[in-house]
């Protein structure tokens, strides 16, 4: 399914893949470990993996921002920030404070969308402060973003490595929609995405959507649907990943800069997160898609075919998995071996009165389009990102 080193996988491939996976495991539930959505992650037995960083620092970004910066087995070819968690005037320097802090003002930063495609901007402020890094104050960088706009540079980067480069993204996904309408071949030649977004259960901004694909719906999906090979790390496992004062206890006692830094950002994160009333938390979601591109086995995938509702009042945003087990699409323990279904229609709303449609149905057939995260290790987790912030592996 994915050839190695510099080889990319194809649609095809990635349908083919993944059926044949399906066969293999009964047609139910099973553990992916392969390479060929989040990338497999050996450290030192690869060359390092092109990556672009695409992100709205953010708390949670910032450690993972960190993270991927201490991390070999990455080539990080540049980070694109994008209004979300705060706006863009505040993503921007968030991301060139935390480059000059992990000591890699080498890696190009590229200004992005200052807003979602088509709607208003809605900003996690209640969460991650009004400066994007929990109240955490760090100097004015003295870097600067390149000369080009994050979609530009996506689609240079993406076309100069054909089927190299993989996109780890940890925001609304309005920069990587964007350079996809730009360029209708991008998405034939990115390597595959690896996304903290979405969840299939239940939101976290409304009941129904998680922030990043709440934002902008829109974008989100254009890259569902884009053909890309897509993992989805999402809210069903990024709820498991709350940092703890231990773990800020440890970045303290580690000296170096980067230690420091996350755990200034952990301890406001943790103290704002108690003040607001939650016993814990808060969630290092964004570490965990940065973490699980780096170490696919933290992740337990399953095969899903996902898509988002974009016109609900209520719902926009929700992203909803369909699974191929007969008369429910919600896979249930024992019901693993249950291949049956393996060719059911996808069905949307009953069509209305009003509307030309007559039929619910929008694909024929189950064809899974991203491998979504459903369970994490989260103590190997936790030593990973913790371990790599404090400069211990
Ligand atoms: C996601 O939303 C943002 O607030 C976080 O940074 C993370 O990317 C979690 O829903
Ligand atoms: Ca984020």
């Amino acid at each position: 399914m994915m050839d190695s080193g510099k080889g990319r996988v194809t649609r095809r491939e990635f349908v083919k893949g993944t059926a044949a996976m399906m066969a293999a495991s009964g047609g139910g539930a099973a553990l992916f470990a392969s390479p060929g959505w989040a990338g497999s992650a050996t450290a030192g037995q690869e060359q390092a993996r092109r990556v672009i960083i695409d992100t709205d620092p953010g708390v949670d970004d910032a450690l993972a921002l960190l993270l991927a910066m201490r991390s070999p087995e990455l080539k990080i070819e540049g980070i694109t920030p994008v209004a979300g968690n705060v706006p863009l005037e505040l993503t921007l320097p968030n991301a060139l404070r935390l480059v000059e802090i992990a000591g890699r003002s080498d890696i190009p930063v590229a200004a992005g969308a200052r807003g979602p495609l088509v709607r208003r901007l809605v900003t996690a402020t209640y969460a991650h402060g009004e400066n994007g890094l929990g109240g955490a104050v760090f100097p004015d960088p003295t870097t600067k973003p390149i000369d080009e706009p994050a979609a530009e540079f996506i689609r240079r980067i993406v076309r100069k490595y054909p089927g190299e480069v993989s996109l780890i993204t940890l925001g609304p996904l309005t920069n990587i929609a964007t350079a996809l309408n730009l360029d209708p071949e991008l998405a034939g030649m990115i390597r595959g995405l690896t996304m903290m977004g979405g969840s299939l259960s239940g939101g976290n901004i409304t009941p129904a959507a998680e922030f990043n694909i709440y934002v902008d719906p829109e974008a989100a999906r254009i890259v569902f649907q884009s053909g890309i090979p897509l993992t989805m790390v999402g809210l069903d496992v990024t709820r498991k990943t709350s940092l703890t004062d231990e773990h800020v206890r440890v970045l303290q006692a580690a000296q170096n800069p980067v230690s420091q830094a996350a755990a200034k950002i952990g301890r406001n994160a943790i103290d704002h997160t108690r003040e607001r009333g939650y016993l814990v938390g808060p969630n290092m979601h964004d570490s965990l898609a940065v973490a699980g591109f780096l170490d696919l086995s933290l992740l337990k995938l399953e095969p899903f075919y996902v898509d988002v509702e974009t016109n609900g009042e209520l719902t926009a945003g929700a992203t909803l998995g369909y699974s191929p087990v007969a008369g429910d699409l919600r896979r249930k323990p024992g019901m693993e071996k249950n291949a049956a279904a393996l060719n059911m229609p996808i069905r949307g709303a009953a069509p209305t009165l009003a509307s030309r449609k007559t039929s619910p149905v929008l694909r024929e057939t189950w064809t899974p389009n991203v491998q979504v995260a459903v369970d994490v290790d989260a103590r190997r987790f936790f030593d990973l990102l913790i371990g790599r912030l404090a400069g211990k592996t």
